[in-house]
């Protein structure tokens, strides 16, 4: 029926061979970049976590000011999504801390992911952190006092949650400082204000990494 005498890579195709053999080739080469573009785009750059507090609730938040030492007593119940935005890496943490600050200063450092915590691509894992203390020492100065009375006198507090972790992507082989800032406004429950002031989701503010590749 056929002859096969002057192509190999497609069969037998009669006398269209060399055309055959042609467009085989070609597609071989389309389908092979189609491939190295599709793990280029999904595996090349990395996009960081995001970071969003979905709710937060302060049930105390008392400072004891006897110089030199201020320490605060206080119990916060922090609700933080973290989302992997790439739809084809998946995102190991090494870890993941965050740290309480009032009037920019740590009172507390909380975990929020266990280390080696894997978050597939495209999901968003849902962490719900409580946490106290009944003598965390924070190094207020006089305005920072000034600041705790003043918010106090409200009842609703400017306290600080600041993320930072490692991060490795998959296919990739550094890890990556992670850091985010989230400004939180938390009303002290069962405060003398009736009217209870619902909390605003806040999104994290992404900290721009330098290191390379991250
Ligand atoms: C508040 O924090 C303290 C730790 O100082 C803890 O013992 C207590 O159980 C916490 N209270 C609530 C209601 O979570």
């Amino acid at each position: 029926m056929c002859e096969c005498d002057d192509c190999e890579c497609c069969g037998c195709f009669g006398s269209y061979s060399r055309f055959a053999c042609g467009f085989c080739i070609g597609l071989a080469i389309v389908a092979a970049v189609a491939v190295i573009i599709v793990l280029v785009v999904g595996y090349g750059h990395a996009a960081q976590p995001r970071f969003e507090v979905e709710d937060a609730s302060l049930a105390r938040f008392a400072l004891t000011a006897t110089s030199p030492t201020t320490t605060i007593s206080y119990n916060l119940t922090l609700t933080l999504a973290v989302r992997n935005p790439n739809w084809a890496m998946g995102a190991t943490f090494r870890s993941l801390e965050a740290d309480y600050l009032f009037d920019g200063q740590r009172f507390d450092r909380v975990d929020v992911a266990a280390p080696g915590y894997v978050l597939p691509a495209r999901k968003t894992a849902v962490f719900r952190i409580a946490s106290g203390a009944d003598e965390a020492s924070v190094m207020l100065g006089s305005a920072g006092v000034k600041a705790y009375r003043r918010q106090s006198g409200k009842g609703v507090f400017d306290v600080e949650a600041a993320l930072s972790g490692q991060v490795k992507y998959q296919l990739h082989s550094t890890w990556c400082r992670l850091e985010a800032r989230c400004p939180l406004k938390l009303q002290l429950a069962g405060g003398q204000d009736a009217a209870a002031v619902v909390f605003q989701k806040t999104t994290c503010e992404l900290l721009r990494s330098s290191q390379r590749g991250c």
